[in-house]
């Protein structure tokens, strides 16, 4: 790479973010982030669709966002209203949809529209690392609810914004992951959704619904969208395609009321999500959304029974985890002398990765003896390998098992 005797670092923006750092490329045992199966894209039907959509609107390429207008490529906002009304329970018009850059970029753009420093926001306890990282930045408060099997415990969300009320703080809005919850895996029950809506009414705060993994479940009850039950305007729900097809086509949405969407949208200073991954996925999902998402399912089941049989075999009753009905990770807990950060270089040194509880806690101390496994990328054969290789550093660096 060129170098530079241009000394950048007296030109940049007070508040600029510190460098990344370079990207060294995939550990070989990779148990992070949300990647997808490569076995299950449907490469060949890609080909297809992206030949079919080309052919008949490529032209609309000459146009910034298609001729569809700002809010995303109307063949795919077709698909997802009649998808999330099908699936989610979720009745939306297409004029309340946004497609965004991923789901991230829904979380940035309802954030940038309703936060501010010194704001109070509440969200489980446990829960998704880029949102915590995004309120910290922004100086906001963040009051974490606990979990039990059926999700956040509405017996405590009572009374904190109970007690927020007393203090004078009334908090912009309760941020949940309500199916399949990052990084526990529970599926909030139908009661609790209830309730929820209920206290949010009550309290005249927000619901934001994220239902990133919502499409993953593949056991047991599948309880519609919170925003499938709400008249009333009350939640903010997004979703993404990065779980159900392919994270790095970035494409994710947004259903919400006109009176937010429409400052969201001012917002998005992007010049359009992506064209053509939209146009492609909503051909493929309008002619092969269930048998994708069948052979998608079964394939991230057996690699979770892969990684139980694995963790079980060898550590033993030094972990604790509750399998769940689905999705792509495995909340995993230690005992409380096991520092699962310390332990982060040592796996990494032996071809590791692996998320540390503590970035996916409101208050990290607390989850120092948990860890997140991704089990979506790597092979069975890989996941057997990574955790009895995991086993044997711990035990090196930890004496566990
Ligand atoms: C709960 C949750 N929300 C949102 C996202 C963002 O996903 P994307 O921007 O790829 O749609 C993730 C990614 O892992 C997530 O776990």
């Amino acid at each position: 790479m060129a170098t530079t005797n241009l000394d950048y670092a007296s030109l940049f923006a007070k508040n600029a973010p510190e460098g990344a750092t370079s990207w060294g490329g995939f550990p070989t045992y990779n148990f992070v982030g949300g990647h997808n199966n490569p076995e299950t894209m449907p490469v060949e039907d890609f080909v297809e669709s992206s030949a079919r959509v080309l052919r008949q609107e490529g032209q609309n390429l000459a146009t910034y966002n298609m001729k569809s207008g700002p809010q995303g490529y109307t063949g795919l906002r077709g698909f997802l209203v009649e998808k999330l009304a099908h699936y989610r329970g979720l009745r939306a018009p297409d004029e309340n949809v946004l497609i965004t850059s991923g789901s991230n970029q829904g979380i940035e753009l309802i954030n940038e529209v309703l936060l501010e420093p010194g704001d109070t926001v509440i969200a489980e306890f446990f829960t998704y690392q880029g949102v915590v990282g995004r309120w910290r930045k922004l100086q906001v408060n963040v009051v974490g609810i606990p979990l039990d099997e059926d999700g956040m415990r509405m017996d405590a969300l009572a009374s904190t914004l109970a007690d927020l009320r007393s203090n004078g703080v009334r908090p912009k809005f309760i941020y949940t992951i309500p199916t399949l919850q990052n990084p526990t895996g529970t599926v909030l029950s139908m009661e609790r959704r209830h309730e929820m809506l209920r206290l949010s009414r009550e309290y005249g705060v927000p619901i934001f619904e994220d239902e990133c993994y919502a499409d993953l479940i593949w056991e047991g009850e599948w309880p519609p969208a919170i925003c499938g039950l709400d008249d009333s305007h009350h939640v903010l729900h997004i979703g993404s395609f990065s779980k159900s097809l392919s994270p790095a086509l970035r494409l994710g949405y947004v259903v919400a009321p006109w009176q937010v969407l429409s400052r969201m949208l001012a917002c998005k200073t992007d010049g359009g999500t992506g064209a053509l991954g939209q146009m492609v996925v909503a051909d493929f999902f309008q002619n092969h959304y269930e048998e994708h998402m069948d052979k998608l399912r079964t394939s991230l089941k057996v690699r979770l029974q892969a990684l139980a049989d694995a963790l079980v075999e060898h550590f033993g009753s030094s972990v604790e985890f509750q399998a769940p009905r689905g999705g792509m990770f495995l909340w995993v807990k230690f005992p409380p002398e096991v520092d699962t950060l310390k332990l982060a270089g040592p796996a990494l040194e032996a071809g590791i990765a692996y998320n540390p509880g503590p970035e996916w806690a409101v208050e990290p101390d607390a989850a120092r003896n948990y860890l997140r496994l991704c089990y979506a990328l790597p092979s069975e054969q890989l996941i057997r390998d990574g955790i009895a290789k995991l086993a044997q550093v711990f035990r090196r660096e930890a004496g566990i098992p």
